[in-house]
C-alpha cells in the first residue's frame, strides 16, 4: 500500500525502500507507528493517508498499447505453482527510476493471497507455490504505472 504524506506530499510505498533506505521494503507502515516519522518532512504517522490504487485492467490481449505490453503478466501454471514474468514482447525496465516493485496473488475473493516484493535488479519474477486456487487474479506493481492486471483468472484457461 501507498500512503501519502499531508504535510508535505511525499508518498510512502510500502514496497520499496524510502528515500535514505531507512525503511526495508515490505515493512507495513502501521507496524511502525510508534517510531515511524515522514523521511521528508519529519511528521509523524498521523499525517500520512492511505492512497486508494486503481488497477489497470487488460482487457483487449490483441490490441495492446506499448505500455499495457510492458506490464503485460505472462503466468505460467505447473501444478500448484503460479509462476509469473513481466512483459509481453519485451521486458519491463529496471531501474531505480521505473521498476516492478512487486507482484502480488489474489483469491476468487478478491483477497490477497500472498505479496512478492521485488527490487531493481530482480528479474521482475515470482513464483508462487502451493496454491490450490481454482480462481486468481495477478496484479503487477510498477513503481512508475502502478497496478496492473489481466483480471480473474480461472485455472484451465491457461
Ligand atoms: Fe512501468
Amino acid at each position: 500500500m501507498r500512503y501519502l504524506c499531508t504535510n508535505c506530499s511525499h508518498i510512502y510505498d510500502e514496497s520499496i525502500w524510502d528515500l535514505e533506505e531507512w525503511y526495508e521494503p515490505g515493512v507495513k507502515l502501521y507496524d511502525m507507528q510508534d517510531y515511524f516519522v515522514c523521511p521528508v518532512c519529519s511528521e509523524w504517522i498521523d499525517s500520512f493517508q492511505e492512497i486508494v490504487e486503481e488497477v489497470n485492467y487488460i482487457e483487449d490481449k490483441d490490441n495492446m498499447t506499448g505500455v499495457e505490453e510492458e506490464h503485460y503478466p505472462i503466468i505460467i501454471e505447473e501444478d500448484k505453482k503460479i509462476k509469473v514474468k513481466v512483459g509481453k514482447e519485451e521486458s519491463h525496465p529496471s531501474i531505480w527510476e521505473h521498476f516492478i516493485s512487486s507482484i502480488s496473488l489474489y483469491d476468487e475473493y478478491g483477497d490477497l493471497v500472498e505479496e512478492k516484493f521485488l527490487n531493481e535488479s530482480d528479474e521482475w519474477s515470482a513464483v508462487f507455490d502451493n496454491y490450490d486456487l481454482d480462481e486468481y487474479e495477478v496484479r503487477i506493481t510498477c513503481n512508475l504505472h502502478w497496478v496492473w492486471s489481466l483480471g480473474k483468472i480461472k485455472r484451465e484457461e491457461i
